[in-house]
């Protein structure tokens, strides 16, 4: 990990994004990880911080993995790109990483796959599951909850948590703690009934 870390912060394939970034956002938590969380492209917070999933979408999935009783620690996260996406400075929030963008970067998560070798992947949101599994694939409310596979390894499309935050509905967060109960189970830990029944009533 130590030796794909120094080659990834040397990466300089895309050279738009060598000259925006503040930070190459590579990833965090536990390099034998059995869940491994995949975004779309490090924001203006992670780039400035130079770690994924800070800002208030991180946050948020920050609380569902505690809410799944693991922490950042003991899962891996990471993103699709490893650099954010350029704008014009950090107030004008962010944009999807390009499909050129895309197919650069990809073979540095397949990397990181290879040495964490996690039993589950989680990918989040509709640009980090059409990265992974294609342009010509279903949308994302079709997908999420349904067991695909990514390099042999099971994928579960879910929601973006910056999608939680701006539709808080108790059936959207349903959806989601129910992708994330699947993918407990499929990595082996175990689910006590009280996480079975998380966001089913407002109590
Ligand atoms: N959104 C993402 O997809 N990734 C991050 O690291 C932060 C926000």
């Amino acid at each position: 990990m130590a030796e794909l870390r120094s080659q990834i912060l040397a990466c300089s394939q895309c050279s738009h994004l060598v000259a925006s970034r503040q930070s190459v956002v590579l990833g965090v938590g536990d390099i034998h990880a059995k869940i491994l969380f995949v975004g779309e492209a490090p924001g203006a917070e992670e780039d400035e911080q130079g770690v994924p999933f800070v800002g208030m979408a991180g946050e948020l999935l920050t609380k569902i993995i505690s809410a799944m009783g693991l922490s950042r620690d003991s899962v891996f996260i990471t993103n699709l790109l490893k650099c954010r996406p350029d704008t014009q400075g950090p107030a004008t929030g962010n944009r999807k990483p390009s499909s050129d963008e895309i197919a650069t970067c990809l073979p540095w998560l397949d990397r990181q796959m290879d040495l964490v070798q996690p039993l589950v992947m989680v990918a989040l949101g509709a640009t980090a599951v059409e990265g992974l599994l294609g342009k010509g694939t279903a949308g994302i409310s079709q997908l999420r909850g349904s067991w695909q596979t990514y390099r042999g390894i099971p994928l579960m499309p879910t929601y973006h948590p910056a999608y939680l935050l701006r539709n808080q509905a108790l059936s959207e967060k349903r959806k989601v703690w129910e992708d994330m109960l699947q993918a407990l189970e499929k990595a082996g830990y175990p689910v006590s009934a009280k996480q079975r029944g998380y966001f089913l009533t407002r109590d």
